[in-house]
């Protein structure tokens, strides 16, 4: 049974994308945990962007941006593509986008006094984004040691009470495969999933919400567009099935899609 009023008694995170909200019926909960996983280029840097910029610009709540990345200009520059000026935001002290290895991010969240923790509490920080988790693989190859150090960064974020997007690598391009997120998938509350599809000769995005703990969200595959102004959602995929397989067949005609919309 569904509680009548239930979105103005949880404390949702807007995500800066406003159809993703609608999707998990308002937004990342707050102080929890949500990986988002897909395969290159499907969009992750880009969500966990907007998810920090919004949060700057729009709700007044400052954001870390955690890269793993060997090139620090190429995040200013595709953020710069989608308007949001990192640089301004981190001297304004809404942001702090941090370029570190995992040893070194791992070492600083188990230290109590550590300049990050300051930083933290310094400019309030609300959000996180880790891009990406997949990283913390090349920390060790035993899986069980591997979900501790996850289970520790989820925890350490929560305590400080902050909202934090993971993103991780699937590395097949189509297709039902999805790479095991090293138990990472285990230990989120949330988990959005971003694809390919082929249609028609065509390759087009894909979001799906897959698992959001205590929440009915949308249980469709929608259309996801990446443009000039960043990332927004799209109605379903329409008259076809087998979607998540990467190509999809009709399984409806297109004159009874027109009759019946
Ligand atoms: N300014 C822009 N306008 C339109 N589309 C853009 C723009 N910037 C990036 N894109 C699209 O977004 C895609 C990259 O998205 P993004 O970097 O978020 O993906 P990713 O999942 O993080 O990739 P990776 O796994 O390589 O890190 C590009 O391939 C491009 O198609
Ligand atoms: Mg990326």
């Amino acid at each position: 049974m569904r509680v009548e009023g239930w979105e103005k008694v949880v404390n949702f995170v807007k995500t800066g994308t406003s159809g993703l909200d609608d999707m998990l019926r308002g937004g990342f909960l707050r102080e929890s945990a949500v990986l988002v996983q897909g395969a290159p280029g499907t969009g992750k840097t880009t969500l966990g962007l907007q998810f920090i910029c919004s949060g700057a610009i729009q709700f007044g709540e400052p954001g870390l941006f955690i890269t793993f990345e060997e090139f620090p200009q190429q995040l200013y520059r595709d953020a710069g593509s989608f308007g949001w000026d990192l640089r301004s935001l981190e001297q304004a002290g809404k942001l702090r986008v941090m370029f570190t290895s995992p040893e070194t991010l791992l070492a600083e969240l188990e230290s109590p006094d550590s300049q990050l923790s300051d930083d933290i509490k310094r400019l309030r920080t609300k959000r996180v984004v880790v891009d990406s988790a997949s990283h913390f693989k090349e920390l060790t190859s035993d899986p069980i040691a591997l979900r501790h150090i996850f289970r520790s960064i989820i925890g350490a974020f929560k305590r400080e009470g902050m909202t934090a997007l993971y993103t991780a690598e699937d590395y097949h391009l189509l297709g039902l495969r999805q790479e095991e997120a090293h138990g990472l998938a285990f230990l989120v509350d949330t988990i959005v999933l971003l694809r390919y599809v082929e249609i028609e000769g065509g390759m087009r995005r894909a979001i799906l919400t897959l698992k959001v703990r205590g929440s009915d969200h949308d249980k469709d595959i929608r259309q996801l567009e990446i443009g000039p102004r960043g990332m927004h959602i799209q109605s379903r995929f329409k008259g076809h099935a087998g979607l998540l397989s990467g190509s999809p067949y009709r399984s409806i005609s297109q004159r009874a899609l027109e009759a019946f919309g």
